[in-house]
């Protein structure tokens, strides 16, 4: 195919730290925009790509980053937000969304790919509810739009094993709120595969791509799977519904928000999918379980070579 001029919002996150070297692979020149580079300086080492620190809420200097691109690829997403009443979320789904669309139709780029989730728009949470405004603003952009929604997504470097990894270590048991929820866990390989397709196919061009495993996993799984990856034997207490808000509760106070309400409201629904994108997109999904223990392992080693490192 041909050689694309690219601009990628979030990708100094996870997905974006594989998607870039998979579009190198196809020839795509790729401007990479982040907040704050200086926060993220070993990024400046991916061959290929230039990166820009850049206020992507002004909509003046994202349209003069994208004049002369052939497409725009937004990552940006996040899974708490600062206060409780969504405002963090409607501006990091919805406003920059629209931003994207204007900037895109000011410097004349053609085609966008928005990342989303699966059960946008379903639900009570801030988090979904504002996945679902920000796709109706991409179907009425008029651009030439395409939208993925994966159910979460496991590799290296994620926050689904690793995050759990970092928890099961110390703890000898885990209270897990909402244990029942199902997740089909997507590799990101076969999610950065399928961006690189829909950019090479015409018939891509608004389409909807659920992305998921092969495997069903609930979370409860999802963690004694884990802990048998780093080789413990742990406790996974599932919690009663009532404790389970109790503790959503209490962690929307606690810095960082390890696990919020609003997380709590979108594990209302199951994360599981039912029309398959990989598929559609010629991808075979990789299954979840022959990655874990090399994905846990990695997380090990890094924690060794971090505490090396440090200063003592
Ligand atoms: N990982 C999953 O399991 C999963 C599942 C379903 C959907 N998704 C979606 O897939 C996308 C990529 O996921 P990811 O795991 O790579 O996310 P990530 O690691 O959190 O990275 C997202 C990037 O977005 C930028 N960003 C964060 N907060 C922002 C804000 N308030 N305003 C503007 N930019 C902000 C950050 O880039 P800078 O700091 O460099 O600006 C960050 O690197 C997200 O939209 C996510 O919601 C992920």
């Amino acid at each position: 195919m041909k050689a694309l001029d690219i601009v990628v919002l979030g990708a100094s996150g996870f997905v974006g730290q594989h998607l870039l070297p998979r579009l190198r692979t196809d020839g795509h020149r790729i401007l990479a925009l982040s907040r704050c580079l200086d926060r993220h300086h070993t990024l400046l080492r991916t061959p290929g790509v230039t990166w820009r620190s850049l206020d992507v809420y002004d909509r003046d200097a994202l349209t003069a980053a994208m004049r002369g691109a052939d497409a725009v690829i937004n990552l940006v997403g996040i899974l708490n937000e600062k206060g409780r009443d969504g405002h963090g979320f409607e501006r990091a789904h919805v406003d920059l969304t629209a931003n994207v669309i204007a900037a895109a139709k000011a410097a004349g780029v053609p085609r966008l790919l928005q990342m989303s989730a699966l059960n946008a728009g379903r639900g009570k949470s801030h988090y979904l509810r504002t996945r679902g405004e920000a796709e109706a603003r991409v179907k009425a952009s008029g651009l030439d739009w395409t939208i993925f929604q994966p159910s979460v997504i496991f590799g290296p470097g994620d926050g689904l094993f690793n995050r759990f990894a970092g928890l099961l270590r110390p703890l000898p048991c885990l209270p897990l709120a909402c244990a029942d929820t199902k997740f089909a866990p997507v590799y990101v390989g076969d999610v950065v595969e399928a961006f690189a397709r829909a950019l090479a196919r015409a018939d891509s061009v608004g389409q909807n791509y659920e992305l998921y495993g092969p495997r069903v996993l609930s979370l409860r799984d999802i963690v004694k799977q884990t802990a048998k990856s780093l080789h413990r034997r742990r406790l996974v207490i599932s919690l009663p519904d009532a404790l389970a808000r109790l503790q959503a509760f209490c962690c929307d106070f606690v810095p960082g928000k390890p696990f919020s309400g609003d997380n709590y409201k979108s594990l209302q629904t199951d994360s599981v999918g039912g029309v398959d994108g990989l598929f559609r997109l010629g991808i075979t999904p990789r299954d979840p379980v022959d990655f874990v223990d090399a994905i846990v392992a990695r997380s090990s080693r890094q924690r060794r070579l971090d505490s090396d490192r440090r200063p003592r």
